[in-house]
């Protein structure tokens, strides 16, 4: 006993923790003859047999952990050092997964477009996903019932519903401003992060999901979408069944948010029996059929109608986030997007007209600058597959075997000075000249034409039978806020404040709170 003691004694103060809470030495010494032991052995491994089929593997200490802290601070900075020490494609463990990166165009374009039967995407994420947006859609169903539910949802973004949204967003934007807090007076400052997840959450619930849920998120809704979002944390990545308290308010959020969609869904029905028409996504989803001739039921339309809110809303709220910090830190830019609003809406009489969906497209500082936050930050950092068959990866004599996961980072393509000339600067003019149209082969995978996106070092939405739906959405929503925005006020940064690091200690890349900026209002 006094020999154990003294080998302990280097644990210094918690060995007298774990002595005053009655932890038996024998107990310690087990543990930590165990962890040892395990370190030893796993360096070892990595030392000595060294497999040359399969892709280098991140070193690392800990068995089961490995590289999850690293990559978990600053995904980009670890994927850079791992892709100068290893090459493009190399594996590292994230608790207890094996998880191979596949970086660069080939990279992308191998995790986007892998084969139906060599690679899962319902399997490396249902087990967040489905708790979140509930049974029988998206990661709950198999590949073509997604795709099918994909087409569904694309029918209600179409450039028709586009126009009569864009109002509705601004309406919120104006409607917000004018009345918070935060934008009391002739001029002050705001907080981002204080006020764009509201803002991103009441434009999209107004335009896409309709007034009754857009009503509601004054009210109890607000609180059971905070719930269902707290649903979504990397710790669900491994734990999304336990019963932390977390989760118990999720599943409650769940279920009482579908029951809500499904009473509006019972209130149009007897609407549609009395000739009122709506144009948002509920009244499109209602009274679809699958190809087979299974109807979508309700409860599966709650279910959509939740997975379009909850995927709209990260990403959107980090870009538009994103995208004011970029623009409040270039004046020039700020006069530019205001003098375009000017040339493209101007009506002869020193007067703006109002936003309109057609005419947007026709703001190209403002699309590019939209296209240079999303290049500088794609709000998917990561974007996973579970292998199901052993890939080869082309050019190499890698194999990678089932059970492992393939990922792409296609942020780390849109950051190479190889494919962007001085990437790390915020350079909205990079996109002039550039064709807005995806190059390259296209694919109907069920949901219509899509770019397979074989060929880019660019893409924040994804590329395949996975791409986005919501990429013109969100070009719809991201425009008429940043827009509005432009208008109202010029926009700068208090003294000694400028664009924040990021924050990646949620799935998404978010920048650092408090996110603060400046503005003076251009007509108080
Ligand atoms: C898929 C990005 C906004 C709905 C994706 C994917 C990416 C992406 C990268 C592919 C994921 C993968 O391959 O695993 C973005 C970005 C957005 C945005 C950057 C905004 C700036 C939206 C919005 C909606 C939406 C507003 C809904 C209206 C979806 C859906 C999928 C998807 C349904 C398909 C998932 C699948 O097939 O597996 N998005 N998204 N997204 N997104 Fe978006």
């Amino acid at each position: 006993m006094g020999l154990l003691a003294t080998l302990l004694e280097p644990l210094g103060p918690y060995y007298a923790e774990l002595q005053k809470l009655g932890t038996p030495v024998i107990v310690v010494v087990g543990v930590l003859t165990f962890i040892v032991l395990s370190v030893v052995i796993n360096v070892l491994n990595q030392l000595l047999f060294k497999d040359p089929t399969k892709p280098p593997v991140v070193f690392h200490y800990f068995p089961f952990f490995g590289s999850t802290v690293r990559y978990g601070m600053d995904p980009y900075a670890f994927f850079n050092s791992c892709q100068e020490q290893y090459g493009d494609v190399f594996t590292y463990v994230m608790l207890g997964r094996k998880m191979t990166a596949c970086l660069g165009p080939k990279g992308n374009d191998f995790v986007f477009n892998g084969k139906l039967s060599e690679v899962s995407a319902e399997e490396a994420y249902t087990h967040l996903t489905t708790p979140v947006f509930g049974d029988g859609v998206v990661y709950d169903v198999p590949n073509n019932i997604l795709m099918e539910q994909k087409r569904f949802m694309k029918f209600g973004l179409t450039a028709e519903t586009f126009k009569s949204y864009v109002p509705l967003i601004v309406e919120q934007v104006e409607d917000y401003t004018k009345k918070s807090k935060f934008f009391k007076g002739p001029k002050g400052t705001v907080s981002l992060s204080a006020i764009i997840p509201e803002l991103t959450i009441f434009t999209a619930a107004r335009s896409l999901q309709g007034k009754e849920v857009r009503d509601a998120l004054d009210g109890s809704f607000a609180k059971l979408f905070h719930d269902l979002d707290m649903g979504f944390t990397p710790m669900n990545f491994l734990f999304p069944w336990f019963p932390f308290p977390s989760n118990k308010r999720r599943d409650n959020a769940q279920r009482t948010m579908a029951k809500f969609y499904m009473s509006i869904i019972e209130k149009r029905r007897k609407e549609e029996a009395s000739g009122v028409d709506h144009s948002d996504m509920i009244w499109n989803l209602m009274g679809r059929s699958y190809k087979d001739g299974t109807p979508v039921t309700d409860r599966n339309v709650a279910h959509m109608m939740i997975a379009l809110l909850m995927a709209g809303q990260h990403t959107s709220m980090a870009t538009i986030t994103w995208m004011l910090l970029h623009v409040a830190d270039q004046p020039k830019l700020v006069k530019d997007l205001y003098d375009e609003q000017v040339r493209v809406f101007g009506n002869g009489k020193g007067g703006i007209e109002p936003l309109s969906y057609e005419k947007l497209s026709e703001c190209t500082i403002l699309n590019h600058t939209i296209r240079e936050t999303l290049r500088t930050h794609p709000p998917l950092h990561s974007i996973m597959r579970k292998v199901k068959a052993p890939m080869h990866v082309d050019g190499t004599n890698y194999v990678i075997p089932k059970g492992h996961y393939i990922l792409g980072a296609p942020g780390v393509s849109a950051m190479d000075e190889k494919y962007f000339k001085n990437p790390h600067v915020f350079d909205v003019s990079r996109w002039e000249g550039q064709k807005t149209e995806e190059e390259g082969e296209k694919m109907d995978f069920g949901f219509g034409m899509v770019s397979k996106g074989t060929a880019s070092p660019y893409l924040p939405f994804g590329a395949g039978r996975h791409r986005c739906i919501g990429e013109q959405f969100a070009n719809v929503q991201l425009s008429s806020i940043m827009a509005t925005f432009i208008r109202n006020f010029e926009l700068g940064y208090p003294e000694g404040c400028g664009v924040p690091k990021p924050d990646y200690s949620s799935m998404i890349a978010l920048p650092t709170p408090p996110c603060t900026i400046s503005w003076v209002k251009r007509d108080p």
